[in-house]
């Protein structure tokens, strides 16, 4: 995807709003083998809010982990990007994070939430607005996990750097992850890559973050199901499908998957798709990574290496990666 100046001005639309692209490519993935659904399609309002309450939940770490990283470490990070910044986030995620590096930075000039969700972009623009009265904020409405560029730099102003926070990379599969940090590397050039990985760890912790006691991870992921039920008329039984989610270690990588209790046939936009007992939907990857593996990454991508850091126990990495002009 392209964007030119003049689309930059106003938050920007797809052509194909989501409700198109996630009917097409859920039909997609529920007719390819094995069946999958992207884990981007989670974060409908009621996804938000169960990712939101998965954040605060005692056995997942990530969040406030990354949390704590930036409020020690904002110092750092800002004097490694210097005044009257750029900040282009990949997702309109956790206002909590940007903020952190925002009170940071020394007069940062621009913000620039990218999202698929208009609705969670209009949220953020709002409060920030609201807070950072000097700050320019242009969400741009964009589905980042496909090839990008962005428009020119405003006039005088500092470096344009990436925000990638929440191990989102690890969703990707290696190969998109490459492809992802490549359009970021030649965006981002004269900048860097403010980058915020899980790392690997003993599986068990892996499996409690994945599979809380609550239910909360399992309730996020059928409502996938849930939201094709509603908005594409779809006929999943929720009460027939079970959430899984499991360490892979030799792909370094949780698996999430949602499993068929039964030989079921859910109907689907006109189709009917049936389903063999014990039959799966692969839902979603989180992988996991360590610092040399992640750092070997970028620079194929064509990121230099700067400064990582990470928490005592180092369950999880904030990356700098500079982007060389
Ligand atoms: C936001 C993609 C990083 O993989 O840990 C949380 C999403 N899935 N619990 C992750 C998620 C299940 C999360 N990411």
């Amino acid at each position: 995807m392209r964007f030119s100046p003049a689309s930059f001005d106003n938050a920007f639309k797809q052509e194909e709003g989501e409700g198109g692209s996630f009917g097409r490519e859920l039909l997609a993935g529920l007719k390819s083998r094995p069946r999958s659904i992207s884990p981007k399609f989670f974060y409908d309002a009621a996804g938000s809010r169960l990712f939101d309450a998965i954040c605060e939940l005692p056995e997942y770490y990530p969040t406030r982990t990354e949390l704590s990283i930036l409020a020690e470490r904002a110092g750092e990070i800002a004097q490694q990007i210097g005044p009257d910044a750029e900040i282009i986030e990949f997702g309109a995620g956790s206002l909590r994070k940007v903020r952190l590096l925002l009170d940071a930075l020394r007069k940062p000039r621009r913000f620039v939430p990218i999202d698929i969700s208009g609705d969670h972009l209009a949220q953020a623009a709002h409060a920030l607005r609201t807070d950072y009265p000097g700050l320019d904020v242009q969400p741009l409405v964009a589905d980042y996990t496909r090839p990008f560029s962005l428009p020119p730099k405003a006039e005088g102003s500092g470096m344009r750097v990436g925000f990638f926070p929440g191990s989102t990379l690890g969703n990707f599969s290696p190969a998109e992850a490459l492809s992802f940090l490549q359009s970021a590397a030649a965006v981002l050039r004269g900048g860097g890559l403010l980058l915020g990985v899980d790392l690997v760890k003993d599986p068990a912790r892996l499996h409690a973050a994945y599979n809380d006691a609550q239910g909360i991870t399992a309730r996020f992921n059928l409502n996938l199901l849930a939201r094709a039920n509603a908005e594409l008329g779809a006929d999943f039984n929720l009460a027939n499908f079970a959430h899984t989610a499991f360490y892979n270690a030799p792909h370094q990588r949780i698996e999430m998957h949602l499993v068929s209790r039964t030989a079921q046939t859910v109907n689907l936009l006109g189709e009917s798709l049936h389903f063999a007992e014990a039959e799966t939907i692969h839902t979603e990857n989180s992988h996991k990574f360590t610092v040399e593996g992640l750092r070997t990454l970028a620079a194929r991508a064509g990121f230099g290496i700067g400064p990582v850091w990470t928490d005592p126990e180092r369950v999880f990495s904030v990356h700098w990666l500079p982007a060389a002009q």
